[in-house]
């Protein structure tokens, strides 16, 4: 059995990604390839991470491309065609984008799940008065996951703060992401605010996004092995 946990790939390098892949895919079911190596390495470190989890035995873990596309509609679409052939599992859209753009990624890339990003976690309330979103943050968080799920979005990526009350607010077949995810007695770095795994998942999260506390271990994969494991455990 694998965790419900996607790896945040966050490498330096290809190489230590695909290495990163290689220790953690037999023990979680999804890789995530963000912004940072996205724009450095392409579809190279889509490659990368499909390749260690093959090396691994573990051909069918979920590749999450986080891009946090927010464009004209006309703009993400040829993007979410863009990135096609990398065939990922999840594509990150903003939520504040609009019903009409999340639509058109949904239409572009309909055997991807189009997840949208709610209220980021890097802000607070007083934030969302600056930019003139109406907060708090909680309920705006709830409003955008509604808004996106009715667009087309089949996955939401939300603080595990959030998590009860979107899942209350939206079908239960769509998958709900929670980052700032954090094992007992792990350094937090500079997430806010953060919750357990188990905790998380008590509340409804259906994937946790989990980066440093594995990547930055000596010892990646057998940080994930235990996560997994004590997940199976108290689940
Ligand atoms: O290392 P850490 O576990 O903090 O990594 C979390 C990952 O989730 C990073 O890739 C970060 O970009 C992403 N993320 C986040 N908070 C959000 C959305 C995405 O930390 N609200």
């Amino acid at each position: 059995m694998r965790a419900p946990i996607a790896v945040a790939l966050d490498a330096p390098d290809l190489e230590t990604l695909a290495r990163w892949s290689f220790e953690t895919s037999p023990y979680v079911s999804t890789l995530k390839v963000g912004l940072e190596v996205f724009c450095r390495d392409g579809a190279e470190a889509v490659m990368a991470a499909r390749d260690g989890a093959l090396r691994a035995g573990a051909p069918d873990t979920r590749i999450f491309l986080d891009l946090k596309l927010h464009d004209i509609p006309a703009t993400v679409a040829g993007a979410a065609r863009a990135v096609h052939a990398l065939a990922p599992d999840f594509l990150t859209v903003h939520a504040a984008g609009g019903a009409e753009m999340i639509s058109a990624a949904a239409n572009a890339l309909p055997d991807t799940r189009i997840t949208a990003v709610t209220v980021l976690t890097s802000l607070d309330d007083s934030v969302l008065e600056a930019i003139g979103m109406r907060g708090p943050s909680m309920d705006a968080a709830v409003r955008l996951a509604v808004l996106a799920v009715g667009a087309g979005a089949r996955a939401i990526v939300c603080s595990p703060l959030e998590v009860s009350a979107i899942r209350a607010a939206v079908p239960a077949d769509i998958t709900l992401i929670t980052p700032g995810v954090r094992p007992a007695g792990a350094g937090v770095q500079d997430q806010k605010r953060v919750a357990t795994p188990e905790s998380a998942l008590a509340s409804g999260a259906d994937l946790l996004v989990i980066g440093r506390p594995i990547t930055g271990a000596q010892d990646p994969g057998a940080v994930a092995r235990g996560l997994r494991d004590s997940l199976l455990e108290t689940t």
